[in-house]
């Protein structure tokens, strides 16, 4: 395995949809802060086709909750991922696990991305217990049928929803 980090910052990226971003995703955020010097939350471009919130939506809602953070940059990116994270000189992908169920296809996703950069290493971190069955899509849904979901999105993602859905 080559070694691209040495004396470098410990640079991570951690992707997604992020469409909306979850507390799920600000409580692995958070996690990552304490350990890379630099953690860039990464939002796919063209994720969905038909995603809920636009990208500019995705990245400024993003930029709210992560804005006061020295150590935390939003950025969007597009094609393969491995390619994104060389391209910003970083070593690790950080991926959020919740529950078995989403073993299989990170599991898949890590090996091939290793596969095509060896020197890329993804890191599974876990969120809070009480986070543990939140996802975008359930969000998403909740919202829409008009369930609370205050406590599992930031406040700025609870006011776009109820705008969306109003
Ligand atoms: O939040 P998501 O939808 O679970 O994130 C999935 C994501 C963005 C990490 C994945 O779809 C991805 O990396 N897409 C970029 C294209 C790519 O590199 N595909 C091969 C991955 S093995």
């Amino acid at each position: 395995m080559s070694d691209r980090s040495a004396g470098r910052p410990r640079v991570a990226v951690y992707p997604g949809s992020f469409d909306p971003v979850t507390n799920g995703h600000v409580d692995i955020i958070e996690r990552g802060a304490r350990i890379f010097d630099l953690i860039v939350v990464a939002i796919l471009v063209n994720a969905e086709k038909s995603p809920l919130f636009t990208m500019q939506e995705r990245v400024e809602m993003a930029r709210d909750v992560f804005g006061h953070r020295a150590n935390v940059e939003v950025d969007t990116f597009d094609g393969l991922l491995v390619d994104y994270v060389a391209r910003r000189q970083a070593q690790v992908i950080v991926r959020g696990l919740r529950a078995v169920s989403d073993f299989e296809v990170e599991f898949q996703m890590a090996l091939m991305n290793r596969r095509l950069d060896p020197a890329i290493e993804t890191v599974f971190m876990m969120p809070a217990e009480q986070y543990t069955y939140i996802s975008s899509r359930l969000i998403k849904e909740v919202s829409a049928l008009g369930g609370r979901v205050s406590g599992l999105v930031p406040e700025t993602v609870e006011q776009r929803l109820r705008a969306k859905h109003r």
